[in-house]
């Protein structure tokens, strides 16, 4: 956290949820924001899948908090069954994009040259692109965590990016869903690098200013210590997501 960036907190929805659910979800967290009257001291970005994106939208419609999707594919158009082109999200509402999460690199073998494509996509229309990379649970344990990292932002990254359009999200495949993380240290060690490594890409000035969340069972009860770490700007939360409440108070942890 840096007084100069504001603090992003992002929910992963991934695959849960029918209509009823998304628009109890949605419209939970826009009454929390309605009533932080709007003053909330950080951003809120909420990510339901391909299906609830339009009622989801409808239901937080005016309350700021803003709409992605969880994938986009990198072309504009054209035969891809079962895809989503990021102008397709764009004219649904989204302001944002999640790209290159480890569960679409390990389920679907994306590459890092398909997530820049896709990031790239997002930036022609518009999107922010949420960037996503991490390192393995055996790469941490061979000491390649850095190396990993650093491949990923060089590979994942458009270098045109610029911190209007480009947030990073460092997610140890390892802490995802398990209830484990880094300690803070090794986050924010992490965290340091990745924004040095992205200031050889995009310069130091967008570096700088570019937000990197955090992801990887962050909850209410460590939020506040991982967000309060120098270089983490937010987070990127899946379980802990589908909880109004638990995700509000995430938020509030970070403020
Ligand atoms: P988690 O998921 O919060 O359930 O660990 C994070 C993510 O995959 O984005």
């Amino acid at each position: 956290m840096s007084a100069s960036r504001r603090t992003l907190i992002a929910g992963n929805w991934k695959m849960n949820g029918k209509s009823a659910d998304g628009v109890a979800l949605g419209a939970g967290v826009a009454e929390k924001m309605k009533a932080a009257g709007g003053t909330a001291a950080f951003d809120m970005l909420v990510c339901p899948p391909f299906t609830l994106i339009s009622k989801v939208g409808e239901a937080i419609a005016g309350s700021g908090v803003m709409l992605g999707g969880q994938d986009c594919h990198g072309a504009e158009s054209g035969a891809h069954t079962g895809d989503t082109s990021a102008a397709m999200l764009k004219d649904l509402g989204c302001d944002c994009v999640i790209v290159g999460h480890s569960e679409r690199r390990t389920n679907h073998k994306e590459t890092d040259e398909q997530v820049l494509a896709k990031a790239n996509a997002a930036h022609a229309n518009g999107l922010i692109a949420v960037i996503c990379i991490g390192e393995t649970e055996a790469e941490r344990d061979a000491g390649k965590t850095l190396d990993v990292n650093g491949t990923q932002v060089d590979g994942s990254v458009p270098a045109t990016s610029t911190a209007k359009n480009t947030v990073i999200a460092y997610e140890p495949v390892w802490a995802i869903g398990t209830g484990r993380t880094p300690t803070n240290e090794e986050v924010q060690e992490v965290h340091a690098f990745i924004r040095a490594e992205l200031a050889k890409k995009v310069g130091a000035e967008e570096a700088g200013a570019m937000r990197i969340l955090y992801g990887g069972s962050m909850k209410p009860g460590n939020a506040k210590d991982l967000i309060a770490l120098q270089d983490v700007d937010g987070g990127l939360i899946g379980g802990a997501s589908l909880s109004v409440d638990d995700f509000w108070a995430i938020g509030e942890a970070s403020s």
